[in-house]
C-alpha cells in the first residue's frame, strides 16, 4: 500500500460499512480493473439472464423504441454508464434507420471502459457522432445544454437496483430535475420472476459471482493495506421474492481479525457474520410505477422479452421541473 495513492472516499466508506451493524460494502467499489473483466463473465454466463434478455429487447423492439424516441424532434442519446456495447450497438442501428443524425454521449467514471466502447462501436459505423464523457453523470449533467436538441437519457442494465432505497428514487429526482418537458429516460429494469431463475443468476455454477463478489476483499486488501483472507469468506446470496430483493453477502467462516492498515484499525468477525455487498432489485409494475411517480415520470412506453423477465421503458418527466 502507497499513501499517496490511497483513495480517500474509499477508506472512508468502508470505514464507515465495516462500522455499521449490520455491517456493509458499497457494490459501487466492485468495479476496478479485476471486478470489470469479472463482470463481463458474468454477463456471459449461463445463469445470468438480464442482459441477454436486455439485448432481445433491444433488437426485436429497437425500431419501436427507436420511432417513439425520433418522434420528439432533434436529440442527443445521453448514457448513463458505459454499458454493454453488443446491447445499444442494436439501438443505434435502429435510430440510424429512422434516418435522423444524433450524437451518442456515454458518459462513465471509468475512461477504459469508455475506450472499449468506443471499440467494439465505431468499427462497424462509420456513420456514428459518439462523444464519450469520463466523469461524474452529476458533473456532465450540470453542463449548459445544447440549444434546441432534447436530452434522451438511457439508463440500462438494471443498473437502478443497485440503488439502496431511497438513493434510488433520489438518483431518478436529481436526473428529473435535469429534464425538459420533452426530455426522455429509457431506463431498463429487471423483473420479479420465478426465485429460482433469480437466485441460479447471482449464484452461477462456475463461482464467477462468487469471485465478483469476494474481489472486492481483494481490492480492499491492495488499496488498503488489508489482511482479509478471501478463503475466510464465502459469497451469499438470497433473494426475498415478497420485496424483490436480491441480496448478496460475503459472511466469516470462522471467528477472524482484519486489520485494515489504511484505517489504522482492526475489526472482529464472530463465525457467521455478513457483511452485505450488494442489492440487485427485482421490480414489478406497481412498484415500477410508484418508483416513476415519486421521481417525477409517467411510463409512456413498456418494452418487455419474450418471457416477460426484463423491460425497457421510456419514461417521461410530469409536473412542475
Ligand atoms: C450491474 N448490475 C445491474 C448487476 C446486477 O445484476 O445487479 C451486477 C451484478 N452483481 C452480481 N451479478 C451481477
Amino acid at each position: 500500500m502507497d499513501d499517496t495513492v490511497i483513495d480517500r472516499e474509499f477508506a472512508e466508506a468502508v470505514r464507515e460499512g465495516l462500522h455499521q451493524r449490520p455491517r456493509r460494502l458499497s457494490s459501487r467499489y466492485f468495479y476496478d480493473a479485476r471486478g470489470d473483466r469479472l463482470f463481463q463473465r458474468i454477463m456471459a454466463s449461463p445463469e445470468y439472464y438480464p442482459t441477454d434478455c436486455e439485448r432481445e429487447i433491444l433488437r426485436e423492439r429497437g425500431p419501436e423504441i427507436a420511432r417513439a424516441i425520433v418522434a420528439g424532434g432533434v436529440f442527443e442519446l445521453v448514457e448513463l454508464g458505459a454499458g454493454d456495447g453488443s446491447k445499444m450497438g442494436h439501438l443505434l442501428d435502429a435510430l440510424h434507420a429512422e434516418g435522423t443524425a444524433f450524437v451518442y454521449r456515454p458518459l462513465d467514471i471509468s475512461p477504459h471502459v469508455l475506450d472499449l466502447l468506443a471499440e467494439r462501436l465505431c468499427p462497424q459505423r462509420p456513420w456514428l457522432d459518439m462523444q464519450p464523457w469520463a466523469g461524474n453523470y452529476m458533473d456532465w449533467l450540470a453542463q449548459p445544454r445544447r440549444p434546441g436538441v432534447r436530452r434522451v437519457f438511457a439508463f440500462m442494465g438494471s443498473n437502478l437496483g443497485n440503488f439502496e432505497p431511497p438513493a434510488d428514487r433520489d438518483f431518478l429526482r436529481e436526473i428529473r430535475d435535469s429534464m425538459s418537458a420533452d426530455d426522455l429516460l429509457l431506463i431498463g429494469l429487471d423483473l420479479k420472476k420465478s426465485p429460482e431463475v433469480i437466485r441460479a443468476a447471482y449464484d452461477d455454477e462456475g463461482g464467477v459471482t462468487a469471485k465478483f463478489n469476494l474481489n472486492l476483499l481483494r481490492r480492499i486488501n491492495r488499496e488498503l493495506g488489508a489482511d482479509f483472507d478471501l478463503d475466510g469468506f464465502s459469497h451469499r446470496p438470497e433473494y426475498d421474492p415478497d420485496t424483490g430483493a436480491a441480496l448478496s453477502y460475503l459472511c466469516s467462516e470462522r471467528e477472524q481479525r482484519v486489520r485494515i492498515d489504511a484505517l489504522g484499525e482492526t475489526f472482529a468477525f464472530v463465525q457467521g457474520e455478513c457483511i452485505r455487498t450488494e442489492i440487485s432489485q427485482k421490480y414489478d409494475d406497481a412498484l415500477i410505477a410508484e418508483l416513476a411517480a415519486a421521481a417525477g415520470f409517467e411510463v409512456t412506453a413498456d418494452f418487455r422479452d419474450r418471457r416477460g423477465w426484463f423491460t425497457d421503458q421510456l419514461w417521461r418527466p410530469i409536473g412542475p421541473g
